[in-house]
């Protein structure tokens, strides 16, 4: 840490700025927007690499993982901001490639990293090609900023298993370390498309967490009471439509009949589509709680 935020737009820039480092580079990948989650995960990486460390934020809205018609496009723009969030976070460097300083060869017929199974499941289902081009852009990232270790955060569940297992099976010497979902007062997790959302749809969208806590509350009694407790609240609220409410192993294997387990939702409000997720930790089925019946 020099105290003084540096920012490198190009490759040979960020290898100047990383030489005037000697201390571990802790890593925190991001496509900008950037809030409170984000700024937490700047917070873990510097408590990572210590004071002598080098953390650096990347700010890159990376094409390869948007489809067509999604939200490419319009996907928020907030450089200024964006910038005295890392300086007021601690960042040390912030790199902001273009397009072509990150796929200098074009966007097509390159070489991908294939997510293999795990990524055709879940968001997969929904988005085929997205996770191709996260794990791509996340391979190229760590290849140019050489990190120890790099912070992601467990709101995006899936991109975390994938990315811990790209790093462990590609042999990348990069720790990745998962961090809790910040969310807002009124459990909304924070996303950088909330600011999507208009005010019936912003108050609709509780329903994604109060449906993971119910079921948090319920999952003493199993899997099956935990899904119904997510269900009845999913029920009570018009306007969002459920793209998937499933329950994993904390890999996202197959889901476990007792013991810790992960319950995982997508759903639409309108146009934009919000993901969320919490652990559980399953019951047996034929217990039932104190009182109840
Ligand atoms: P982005 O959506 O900007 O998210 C950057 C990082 O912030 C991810 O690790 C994400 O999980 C984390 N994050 C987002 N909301 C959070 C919240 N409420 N609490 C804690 N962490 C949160 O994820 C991406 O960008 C991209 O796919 C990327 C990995 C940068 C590759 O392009």
């Amino acid at each position: 840490m020099n105290g003084t935020l540096v920012r490198a737009d190009s490759r040979a820039d960020l290898s100047s700025a990383l030489a005037t480092f000697g201390g571990r580079v802790g890593f925190v990948p991001t496509m900008g927007a950037l809030h409170e989650g984000h700024v937490a995960l700047i917070h873990r990486a510097r408590e990572e690499v210590g004071p002598d460390g080098a953390v650096v934020v990347s700010i890159f809205v990376n094409p390869t993982q948007f489809a067509p018609g999604e939200d490419l496009d319009r996907y928020p723009r907030t450089l200024d901001a964006d910038l005295e969030a890392c300086a007021a976070a601690g960042a040390d460097v912030v790199f902001t490639p273009s397009v072509e300083e990150m796929y200098p060869t074009g966007l097509g017929g390159g070489v991908t990293v294939d997510p293999g199974p795990l990524g055709a499941v879940l968001e997969g289902a929904v988005r085929p090609t997205h996770f191709r081009g996260v794990l791509t852009v996340v391979a190229k990232l760590f290849g140019l900023v050489r990190p120890d270790v790099a912070v992601f955060g467990q709101k995006d569940y899936q991109q975390l298993a994938l990315i811990t297992r790209m790093a462990a099976e590609l042999c990348q010497g990069v720790e990745v370390i998962g961090a809790p979902t910040v969310r807002e007062p009124d459990g909304l997790a924070l996303s950088s498309r909330n600011r999507y959302l208009d005010p019936e749809q912003r108050s609709n969208a509780t329903v994604l967490s109060r449906a993971l806590f119910a079921a948090q509350d319920d999952a003493v009694r199993g899997s099956a009471a935990a899904l119904g407790a997510a269900r009845a609240v999913l029920r009570g609220v018009a306007g969002v439509d459920l793209d998937y409410l499933e329950i994993t192993a904390p890999d996202l294997g197959p889901a476990p009949a007792t013991g810790e387990a992960r319950l995982l939702i997508a759903a639409r409000l309108g146009a934009t589509r919000l993901i969320d997720n919490v652990a559980l930790e399953l019951g047996s089925t034929s217990s039932t709680p104190e009182g109840g019946n």
